[in-house]
């Protein structure tokens, strides 16, 4: 019974992540992959040498707080909750290699021998993961760890030394014989939190993305490895398809900032190369009212719109769609356009977007509209920041320099919906706000596009 339900359960994963990679079916994918959990919980559950108090106990508590979690976080708390959701992920992994290691008795033939081998890389694979994460939620957050990068001297022999001897002790770990010292397990879980924690300080500012994906694709990791010590397929499997579709992640995302992931993880590139970051103003940046914008809107034929991150903060997605349907129906052409790290989370744009109605056919890409964007007559950029940025493109002293962002700067008028000057994620000023064809239409980005919808409607 065991058996059947697991591949059950692997089938539906697979299916459901199938179906997850288009917008329409996306839904769909998510509720399929959760029968699968469904049918791997009870799996689990048909497994009889278990204590049923402890289960029940540890699946009902377990559950309230993730509920609860769930339902109270706001939207704009998402992406911190997935990176939260992710460390335990981890810590779960690193805790059944743990108690994998302190069971498996000390036989050199297999399969003892490849258990412990996968529970020592488990423990530390996960351990990464959980006190990475923790550091990159901090980061999100902006709170308790600052969001930029952290550096110190002599960092990168440090980390090299804590990795080198996380290696050795797991190694230890894998290939001693006996039952595992509770002592040793603890070096080796203390030494792989502190190369998390070392590893992700150091990345900061645009390279998030990065290390979230990257993050992510660790806990499925450390899931698949735990899944091979325990000899569990289903666990083996779920953790596979976190692992691959993690790097996958990765890889897109570190096209999107035109980083190679070595570059990202060893040269401390979110950092600013000779504090070249501009903190204060470049100029005087103009400012517009509601009622200007509108006629400026009402009178173009063409528009972009550009979501970033403060349209979360503003949940502001609802009052965007509603404008660019009174645009279309004013006879103007409207596209949304996404920049893959706008946000604080991957996708974070398009899942506001889609939750608000907007059609996917209205969706583009920086790289599809880049090229003509010289004939747009006007860019509403909705709380995006950075990756508007035109020094990312022309200030090589930036940190953002050589991420591919939308080049607004280049349409004809563009007006920025944000409350005030401050900077975005990365912590530097934006040279678009002191262009010639940019006004900021300050105030709150809801409030500012329901005000342009009702002047729609007034007309
Ligand atoms: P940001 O550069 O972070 O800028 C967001 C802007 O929104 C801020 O300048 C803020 O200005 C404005 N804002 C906040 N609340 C607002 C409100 N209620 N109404 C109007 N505006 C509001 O955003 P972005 O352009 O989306 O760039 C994303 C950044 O996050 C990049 O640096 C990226 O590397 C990083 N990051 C992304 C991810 C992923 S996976 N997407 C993960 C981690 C980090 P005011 O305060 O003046 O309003």
């Amino acid at each position: 019974m065991t058996d059947v339900l697991h591949v059950l359960a692997a089938i539906l994963f697979v299916a459901g992540l199938k179906l997850m990679g288009r917008p329409e079916t996306a839904r769909a994918g998510n509720a399929v992959s959760s029968i699968g959990m469904l049918a791997a919980v009870v799996g689990a559950f048909t497994d009889v040498e278990l204590s049923w108090t402890v289960v029940i106990a540890a699946v009902v508590i377990g559950g309230a707080v993730g509920a609860l979690a769930s339902f109270r976080v706001k939207m704009t708390g998402m992406p911190e909750l997935v990176a939260l959701f992710n460390g335990l992920g981890g810590l779960a992994s690193a805790s059944v290699a743990g108690a994998e290691l302190l069971d498996v008795a000390g036989d050199q033939t297999s399969p003892e021998r490849w258990a412990r081998l996968a529970a020592a890389a488990a423990l530390v694979v996960g351990a990464v993961a959980f006190s990475g994460s923790l550091i990159a939620l901090g980061k999100l957050a902006g709170r308790v760890v600052k969001s930029a990068p952290t550096t110190f001297p002599l960092q990168i022999p440090i980390t090299a030394a804590a990795l080198a001897a996380t290696i050795g002790v797991s190694a230890g770990l894998a290939l001693s014989d006996g039952a595992t010292p509770i002592a040793l397990l603890s070096i080796a879980m203390t030494l792989s939190m502190i190369v998390g924690v070392l590893g992700v300080v150091r990345i900061g500012g645009g390279d998030m993305p990065v290390v979230v994906s990257l993050l992510n694709s660790y806990s499925g990791v450390a899931a698949a490895l735990a899944g091979l010590a325990i000899e569990s397929p289903v666990l083996v499997v779920a953790g596979m398809l976190v692992g691959a579709s993690g790097l996958m992640l990765t890889n897109v995302m570190c096209k999107a900032m035109n980083r190679s992931l070595a570059n990202v993880l060893f040269a401390g590139f979110g950092a600013p190369a000779g504090g070249g970051a501009k903190p204060g103003p470049q100029g005087e940046a103009r400012s517009i009212s509601v009622g200007d914008t509108y006629f400026l809107l009402e009178a173009a034929r063409s528009v972009l719109i550009v979501p970033g991150y403060g349209m979360a903060v503003a949940q502001a997605q609802h009052a965007a769609q509603e404008l660019a349907e009174t645009l279309a129906e004013n006879g103007t052409d409207v596209r949304f356009v996404i920049h893959p790290v706008a946000g604080r989370m991957p996708g974070h744009m398009n899942v506001l977007l889609a939750e608000a109605g907007v059609e996917y056919e209205l969706l583009a890409e920086p790289q599809d509209v880049n090229p003509s964007i010289d004939s747009v007559d006007a860019v509403l950029v909705i709380g995006a920041n950075d990756v508007v940025n035109p020094d990312a493109r022309e200030d090589a002293s930036s940190p953002l320099f050589g991420m591919p962002i939308v080049d607004v700067d280049r349409a004809r008028n563009v007006i920025v919906l944000k409350r005030s000057m401050n900077p975005g994620f990365a912590g530097v000023q934006n040279a678009l706000f002191f262009t010639p064809n940019t006004r900021m239409l300050f105030g709150d980005a809801k409030a500012s596009l329901v005000g342009l919808v009702a002047e729609f409607n007034s007309d």
